[in-house]
């Protein structure tokens, strides 16, 4: 079959990668010229494990395609997926100028019959926007008769397990309000599940709104946790305890219960105050979601708290390590970091940083800059004559350091564990001073 799709980043890479991968013609194209010279290259703008095999291999076998033209893409094209950013604009809502101005350079180019297909995530209602921009500009072509759908397919993927995700999926959700585009879309996604049916066919405001509600409950799940684990810090209860507990349930499940320093990355923050916007818009207030959305701010500057407090409001003259940067591990994607946010309120009081990330230092550099920020390559050597061990990103490698080392190369053995790698007991008798999240101060 034959695919185009609009937005080369991490979801539109992935998605006409993994279409090409099962024998279809797939056009990816991006207005990002560099990006589009650098793929044929075979130059990733990302990092995400196992896609740059497979799309050296997809390129190399003709079936994947970069272009800049959006009219060159979609011509032979009958999926048409969009697949650009939605960043939060200033009022937390949705930013839709990337959507709409594809879905109008679609209607300026469209050429026959399409499915326009809404990959990003938006809010609902922006698929009958998109089937207006697009119907606009062929009104403006006085080309009425040339016919096309809409149909919102959210995605689900996650970074650093986006090819697994995407070939494997948990289910495709598919928004339709007919039976030619449920059916071909049924064709397009039926390689991705030979054994058992993964296709949730719905209505396209609920498929709209359910990609948001996935993302807001995950959230939720988080804020909750850090919520508990600051009263498991006030009683001495132990967070870890406590998630194994709830967690045995089979109602509520193991998964997205860890205590930590927050939720960050291109999603679940900008896709929280993006469902708020949008009930609020139609009067109804998100209470819950609301305070997800504070606890989850108030956690990174819980954590900034307790640094200062064990290092003083002055940190002149104090250099931390810093391990890990990225929002999560596996991934280089630093938007909404944690490690952001405490690199800098540390850097206001006079911090300097020795930051090791084993992908996301490039990424880090365009947002924090190297001023008082020293980016180093093996995690070792950002303890070098450090005060202080700040973890921030579970990275797997963390998990088990040679302490004896790590005590050695520190000037103080101090750590401040953001991700609550290590068993704060053991850690004592190892003759660290120790700070995790919820598990006793
Ligand atoms: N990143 C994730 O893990 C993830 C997961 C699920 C859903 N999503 C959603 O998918 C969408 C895309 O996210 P992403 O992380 O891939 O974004 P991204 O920023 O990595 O990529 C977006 C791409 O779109 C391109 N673009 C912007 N305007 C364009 C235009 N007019 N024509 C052609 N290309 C254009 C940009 O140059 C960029 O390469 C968002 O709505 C996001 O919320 C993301």
């Amino acid at each position: 079959m034959k695919v185009a799709v609009i937005g080369t980043g991490y979801v539109g890479l992935v998605t006409g990668t993994c279409f090409a991968d099962m024998g279809n013609d797939v056009w990816c194209i991006d207005i990002d010229e560099k990006k589009i010279e650098n793929l044929k290259k075979g130059i990733l703008p990302i990092y995400e494990p196992g896609l740059e095999e497979l799309v050296k291999r997809n390129y190399n076998e003709g079936r994947l395609r970069f272009l800049t033209s959006i009219k060159e893409g979609i011509e032979k094209a009958l999926f048409i997926f969009i697949a650009v950013g939605t960043p939060s604009d200033e009022d937390g809502s949705a930013d839709l100028k990337h959507v709409l101005s594809v879905a109008s350079e679609i209607g300026k180019n469209l050429n026959n019959y399409k499915i326009v297909i809404n990959k990003s995530t938006v809010p609902v209602g922006t698929a009958e926007k998109v089937r207006g921009t697009i119907k606009g500009e062929l009104d403006i072509r006085d080309a009425q008769a040339i016919e096309f759908d809409v149909v919102s397919n959210p995605e689900f993927l996650k970074e650093g397990n986006a090819i697994e995700d995407f070939m494997r999926p948990d289910r495709i959700i598919i928004g339709t309000d007919n039976v030619r585009t449920s059916e071909l879309m049924n064709e397009l996604y039926s390689p991705f599940f030979r054994r058992e049916d993964k296709i949730i066919m719905m209505d396209i405001p609920s498929a709209e709104l359910t990609k948001y509600a996935a993302n807001a409950m995950l959230a939720t799940r988080i804020s909750f946790m850090n919520e508990l684990a600051h009263l498991c810090e006030l009683t001495k209860a132990d967070i870890h305890n406590v998630r194994r507990g709830i967690g045995s349930d089979s109602r509520i499940g193991k998964d997205f219960l860890y205590a930590g320093i927050g939720y960050g990355g291109s999603c679940f923050p900008k896709d929280v105050r993006a469902l708020i916007r949008t009930s609020k818009e139609y009067g109804h207030e998100l209470k819950i979601l609301q305070s997800v959305e504070e606890v989850n701010k108030q956690q990174r500057l819980k954590f900034l708290d307790k640094v200062i407090k064990y290092m003083g409001k002055d940190l002149k003259g104090i250099t931390f390590a810093v391990w890990g940067l990225s929002f999560k591990p596996q991934t280089d994607d630093m938007r909404e970091a944690p490690a952001i946010d405490i690199i800098n309120g540390l850097r206001d009081l006079g911090a300097k940083f020795k930051a090791y990330d084993p992908i996301a230092i490039e990424n880090t550099k365009k947002i924090l800059g190297n001023k008082a920020i020293e980016y180093l390559n093996q995690y070792y050597d950002a303890l070098k004559d450090a005060d202080a061990l700040l973890l921030l990103t579970e990275w797997h490698h963390f998990r088990e350091p040679d302490f004896d080392k790590m005590k050695d190369l520190m000037k103080r053995p101090v750590i401040f564990d953001g991700r609550n790698q290590y068993e704060p007991r053991k850690m004592r008798e190892r003759g660290f001073e120790y700070f995790s999240v919820g598990r006793g101060v």
